[in-house]
């Protein structure tokens, strides 16, 4: 299904084409196709190049960790997200590993490498959803994650697939136009609120 933005200026193919969706395809990327996808993220910019970033991936084909990983996310999203073939979290490291200090900016990094791994993922043809209806506890007990570390986001990977599929609320959610904030309201110049566009 096809949830092209309408830009209010012209952008890049594969940011118009990208949206987050709920119902999947069965079918599983290859081993390759997800190295790629993970490749992006590997070569995103980040603060004193720290790439504080961790993935811990789950695939259907492995059941038992897919099973765990599914049930570390809240109800509304299990829903949904058990029907994608890959299902991961998104850790980021909380200290810079070259002195040990706090990195204020990992979060951001982390968010740079997500960026890139949803348009690399588009880009093949996979579409990629974000999740913050997780319990980090419940992933942090289930695949060891260390002190350190902290869970960001949940997300899946998969091929966008028939609405139908969903329950009717959801379904709903799939097909509704897609909104954003007019630049107006978001990016300014000069002072706060005198918008540039
Ligand atoms: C940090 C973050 C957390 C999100 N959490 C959820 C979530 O828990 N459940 C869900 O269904 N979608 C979640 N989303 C998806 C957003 O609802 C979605 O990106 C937004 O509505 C815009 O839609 P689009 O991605 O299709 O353009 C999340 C997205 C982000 C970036």
């Amino acid at each position: 299904m096809e949830r092209r933005a309408k830009t209010t200026h012209p952008v890049l193919e594969i940011i118009a084409r990208r949206w987050s969706p709920r119902a999947f395809a069965p079918d599983l990327p290859s081993k390759d196709e997800l190295a790629s996808i993970f490749e992006a993220a590997r070569w995103a910019p980040s603060c004193f190049n720290g790439q504080p970033w961790r993935f811990i991936v789950t695939t259907k084909d492995d059941a038992g960790s897919f099973q765990k990983a599914l049930s570390c996310l809240r109800e509304q999203n299990i829903i949904w997200a058990q029907n994608a073939p890959v299902l991961a979290f998104l850790v980021a490291g909380e200290n810079f590993e070259h002195n040990g200090k706090p990195n204020p900016w990992s979060d951001l990094d982390c968010g740079l490498a997500m960026g890139q791994l949803i348009l690399q993922a588009e880009s093949m043809g996979w579409s990629a959803h974000v999740m913050a209806g997780f319990h980090p506890d419940k992933v942090r007990e289930a695949f060891k994650v260390p002190e350190g570390f902290d869970l960001l986001a949940a997300f899946v990977i998969g091929k966008a697939g028939d609405p139908e599929t969903l329950p009717e609320d959801l379904k709903e959610r799939e097909t509704a136009s897609r909104e954003r904030k007019p630049l107006s309201g978001t990016v300014f110049s000069g002072n706060w609120g005198r918008s540039m566009f």
